[in-house]
Order: C-alpha cells, then structure tokens, then sequence
C-alpha cells in the first residue's frame, strides 16, 4: 500500500518546486501534506474494512468470495501538482480536496460481473457512505475497449478532535477487465508506439471486446455449476 508519510522523495520534491507552492513556510508545507496524506490514507482504511466485512459475509453465507484482491494507493504530492496544473485549477490544500476526486483510490478485482454491480450496490446502500459520482464503462465501455465500473464516494473519517468527509475513487473490474487494463495503461508510457500503435490500439480493442463476451460465458456458466451443486445439496437432503 503506498500511503507511508511523506517521504524523502516528496520532500525533494516540494523543496526543489517550493516557488509552486501557496507562500508558507516550509515546515508547514510538509505539515499540511502529511495531513493531508494521513487524512486519505485513513479514508482508504475504513472503505477498504468495509469491503472486506462484505467479502467476508459473501463467503460465509454463499461460500465463496466475490472479491479476488484488492489494490490500494494515495496519489502522491507530485501527481496532484501535476492534475491541478493540467486541469487549470489552483494549487492549495483546499483545492486538491475539492478538484481532485481520486487522491484515494481502491481496486477492486472481482471473479464475475455481476459481483461488480453486488458489491457497489452494498456498500453505495451503507448509511455513512455518500455516492458522489458513478461512471459505468462496463455498460458503456470506453471507444478503447476499456470497462470497469467507477464510483466516487465520500466517507466518513473520526479524528480525535473532528470529522473529515473524504471522498474516495472505487474501480471495480473482472480479473479480465484488470489484465486487459494494464497492458493498455503500458501503452500510455510508451513513446515509441506511435507507428505501429494503429494495430496495436485495434488489437487491444479486439481483445477488449473478447474479453467482455468471455466475462459474460463465464458468468453464465458459474450460473449454472452453482444451481447444480444447489441441486446436488437438495437431494442429499432429500435422502
Ligand atoms: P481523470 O481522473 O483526470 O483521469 O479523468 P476522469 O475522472 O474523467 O477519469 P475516469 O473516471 O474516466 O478514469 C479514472 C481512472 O480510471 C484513470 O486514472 C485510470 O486509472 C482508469 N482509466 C480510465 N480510462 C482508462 C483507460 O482507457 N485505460 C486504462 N488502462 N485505465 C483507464
Ligand atoms: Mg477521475
């Protein structure tokens, strides 16, 4: 998990862009970046728990568990710069909270499809959680060929003198979805695919959609082993 305080590099990295920075001082820079660090590491924490209770749950009652892994990581101070930049908003603690809405992302992989929709929808329905924003590229797949379902949510974090809503980027995807996604996301930081990456583009998008169609026979039959065995167990009931 990459949420460890802030470290050498990120020092380095406000020290030698300080003229970026809003005018403060130097060690209330760190102070508020490691806050703000602390403060989306904590909110990570307690979405993450609550997708474990519900996997947990899931394996219990259904025995088996609808989440294969999960992946964890708090944007860091140097990506942030970076998107406030490119996105022409301000550069401050306030507006890194307010513009940036993935600052804490969790990944979570899934065996099947409609375990994605499950998931979100149990843990979107929890009381304290707030759905800010939800993109569905599984239904609406990207022109690329990319798919996963996306949610923003806002949760609650308990600090000893106050309370923090702090929002949270959810992608949640098959293995399938996950596998195709990397290789595609090497392809951004490849400058010399430029020439062949007309094919290159065409062959992920064709895998994209194989993949889609894979993911949705590998529902269907996991569908059908599930009514057997349920089948099986009321017999041996039965007898
Ligand atoms: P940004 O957050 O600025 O990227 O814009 P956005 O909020 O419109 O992004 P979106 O919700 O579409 O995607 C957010 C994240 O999903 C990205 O940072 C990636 O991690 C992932 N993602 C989105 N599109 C793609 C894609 O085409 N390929 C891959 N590999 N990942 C993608
Ligand atoms: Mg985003």
């Amino acid at each position: 998990m990459n949420t460890n305080p802030i470290d050498e590099i990120t020092k380095n990295y406000i020290t030698n862009n300080y003229s970026l920075f809003p005018e403060l001082p130097f060690e209330k820079l760190i102070r508020d970046f490691q806050e703000l660090n602390l403060i989306y590491k904590c909110a990570i924490k307690e979405v993450y728990t609550k997708l474990e209770v519900l996997s947990e749950e899931f394996q219990v009652k259904r025995q088996r568990n609808p989440i294969e892994y999960m992946k964890t990581r708090v944007k860091s101070i140097q990506s942030a710069v970076e998107k406030v930049h490119r996105k022409g908003f301000d550069l401050s603690i306030e507006s890194i909270r307010t513009n940036l809405h993935d600052m804490a992302g969790i990944r979570v992989v899934c065996s099947y499809v409609d375990d994605i929709y499950a998931i979100a929808d149990m843990l979107t329905s929890q009381n304290d959680i707030t759905l800010i924003e939800k993109k569905d590229y599984i239904k609406n797949p990207k022109p690329n060929g990319y798919r996963s379902l996306h949610l923003i949510v806002e949760v609650p974090v308990f600090f000893s003198d106050h309370t923090e809503l702090v929002k949270v980027e959810v992608q949640i995807r098959t293995i399938a979805m996950d596998f195709w996604a990397s290789l595609e996301h090497k392809l951004h930081y490849k400058s010399n695919v430029t020439k062949c990456s007309i094919n290159i583009k065409n062959d992920l998008k064709e895998c994209a959609d194989i993949i889609a169609q894979t993911d949705m026979r590998m529902q269907s039959i996991h569908e059908m082993v599930e009514k057997l065995e349920d089948d099986i167990e009321l017999k041996e009931i039965k007898i």
